[in-house]
């Protein structure tokens, strides 16, 4: 596993200009094996979002926007509105192939939204549509990395900090959100400890934030999701932080299946709890986070597991597996955003952010 190293200028998921296709790290297969998958089928990119061959709100956001550019190419319509059609259904797949994500419809509906089908041809649109797609892949690593400066601040020099999921620059097209933050704050010069959730059942953390903490030399610790209570009631850590796949417009936050029993944890123990998303992953059209899909995954990802070799589960044993939970509001201290860093209440002042105020 020593040898693979990550391109410090790879993306998570990039347009190939040469090849015209869509490029993404295969993220089942880390930290064993780093390989890019090459795809130039529109299906076949909703599959690899539906697989997790990428995963992450942002990173799924703009590989459904890649998707879409190659459906506008792959569609044999002979006038712009039937191409308009034509992308509305391939839209439709995507938005169901992870439904808790508001990236990706968000990235979908700036696409629809930005062209307009009158007096263009069809090539022009096909065109107009891979700018729009990678103009996001650009904004989201600019946005990125402006988040991580503004978040930075609210680590302090010492720090131990639990983080949940993987939230770095494989959630997103580069650098991450509260990963980001994390690694701005070390980048400066604060010395930072992570305390890495394992988070089952998909291993998030133990597989993608671990490698990625280990190739940028921030020392950390791998720990089971339930040992995060111990940690905060004995006085071991400072912050915690997370992602989130979509913010309501009340500040709920809907993240990662154990993100709310850490920030109950967390709360009880008077230790400060951030989420670090893009004002992409706000949804203000959601009025708290109850209302947000939360998506089912297969119950295989949590009975299929081996320890030494030997199936742990009781064959025929059934079970639940939702990928996110919700953390209201109350929970947090603040929300970390690229327009800046929102307090309670919430409700009033997510508005502001997303308006760019
Ligand atoms: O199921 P995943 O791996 O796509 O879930 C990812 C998360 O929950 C992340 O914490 C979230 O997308 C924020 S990442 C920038």
């Amino acid at each position: 596993l020593e040898s693979i190293f990550w391109d410090i200028s790879m993306r998570t998921v990039e347009w190939d200009y040469d090849l015209a296709g869509v490029k993404l790290i295969d993220q089942r297969l880390l930290p064993g094996e780093l390989k890019v998958n090459f795809y130039q089928d529109h299906h076949q990119v909703v599959g690899a979002i539906r697989d997790m061959v990428v995963r992450g709100a942002p990173a799924i956001g703009v590989t459904a926007a890649f998707g879409l550019a190659l459906a506008a190419f792959q569609s044999s319509a002979d006038t712009p509105e039937r191409l308009m059609a034509d992308l509305q259904v391939s839209a439709q797949e995507m938005r169901e192939s992870r439904p808790t994500a508001h990236n990706l419809t968000w990235a979908l509906d700036r696409i629809l939204n930005g062209i307009e089908a009158s007096n263009q041809t069809i090539g022009k649109l096909r065109i107009a549509i891979l700018e729009l797609a990678q103009a996001l892949a650009d904004d989201d690593v600019r946005l990125n990395q402006q988040m991580a400066r503004l978040g930075a601040v609210l680590i302090a020099d010492g720090d131990t900090i639990i983080h949940h999921c993987n939230t770095g620059a494989l959630a997103a097209v580069d650098w991450g959100t509260a990963l980001g933050v994390i690694r701005m704050a070390f980048e400066q010069g604060r010395k930072v400890h992570v305390l890495v959730d394992e988070t089952r059942p998909r291993l998030q953390g133990a597989r993608l934030t671990a490698w990625e903490l280990k190739q940028v030399g921030i020392p950390y610790d791998i720990i089971t999701d339930n040992a995060a209570g111990y940690f905060l009631s004995t006085g071991q850590v400072q912050k915690v932080f997370f992602g989130a796949d979509r913010v309501a417009a009340n500040g709920d936050v809907v993240n990662k299946i154990g993100t709310y029993m850490l920030a109950l944890a967390a709360h009880d123990n008077h230790v400060p709890v951030y989420a670090v998303v893009p004002s992409s992953t706000i949804d203000l059209s959601l009025a708290n986070g109850r209302l947000v899909p939360i998506e089912q995954r297969n119950p295989a990802e949590v009975l299929d597991l081996e320890v030494a070799g030997q199936p742990v589960t009781p064959v025929g044993s059934t079970a639940r597996n939702p990928a996110f939970d919700i953390t209201p509001n109350r929970l947090l201290t603040a929300i970390v955003t690229e327009n800046g860093i929102i307090y309670p209440p919430f409700e009033q002042n997510l508005g502001r952010i997303v308006a760019g105020n």
